[in-house]
């Protein structure tokens, strides 16, 4: 008896983790952008008619160039841009449980302003430059951070904040980032803080960072 619980137990913990979207149901499911089609919701989007689906479909050019404009509103400091492919934006990726970045950093400062991603864990390639990137973990808030050379890899856990900035006084970084959501959602802190829309009330920045109004004001002066 005893045996059989110790056999169970330690099956139980060989169990692997599922931490990814859901497995899709069929070879595919291209996201049906038809004007109406959003009106009927479930978790992800609905399917394209199989018998319309084309090569088209699996195919997309995004990250052929850089994202045009920031990821967040800038305070002066270089800012990255990340042009992102999600379901959103690449209908193929609907029910595959994956979408991808580009991110390319102006030299001497060019950042990722620390955020997280809800749904995903991301590996991030650099392709050229040097990018220093880092996470801080649930477990004392413990920063674990490197220094990357073109063709490196680092992982960022799903949900843990994290930020890649380029310090190379001269050269420009790029990088791909690689999601395991369809749909990875981007909250940036200091958006989420300081952006949010409505504003959260003065007195919970104040208590929560023990600043006074004046400096909540700025700070929300300075994300906008
Ligand atoms: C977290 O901090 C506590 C208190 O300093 C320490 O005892 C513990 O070992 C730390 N845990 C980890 C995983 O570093």
């Amino acid at each position: 008896m005893m045996g059989v619980a110790v056999v169970l137990c330690v099956v139980a913990t060989l169990q692997p983790a599922t931490a990814a979207d859901e497995d899709p149901l069929q070879d595919f499911c291209v996201a049906n952008t038809v004007a109406g089609s959003a009106a009927v919701t479930l978790n992800g989007r609905t399917c394209k008619p199989a018998n319309e689906v084309t090569a088209q479909d699996f195919l997309s050019t995004r990250l052929r160039q850089p994202a045009t404009a920031p990821a967040a509103a800038a305070a002066g400091a270089p800012r990255a841009t990340v042009n992102l492919a999600s379901v959103d934006t690449f209908p193929g990726l609907n029910t595959l449980g994956l979408s991808i970045a580009r991110i390319d950093f102006p030299a001497n400062g060019g950042l990722n302003p620390p955020h997280v991603h809800p749904r995903a864990t991301e590996v991030l390639f650099l392709v050229q430059g040097t990018l220093t990137v880092g996470f801080v973990s649930t477990t004392n808030n413990t920063l674990f951070q490197s220094t990357l050379s073109a063709g490196d890899l680092f992982v960022f856990p799903r949900g843990l904040p994290h930020f890649q900035i380029n310090l190379d006084k001269h050269k420009p970084a790029l990088a791909i980032g690689a999601l395991n959501s369809q749909n990875a959602g981007t909250s940036q802190l200091a958006l989420a803080l300081f952006g949010a829309n409505p504003p959260l009330p003065g007195v919970v920045l104040q208590n929560a960072l023990g600043i006074d109004q004046a400096e909540v004001d700025a700070l929300i002066q300075s994300v906008h």
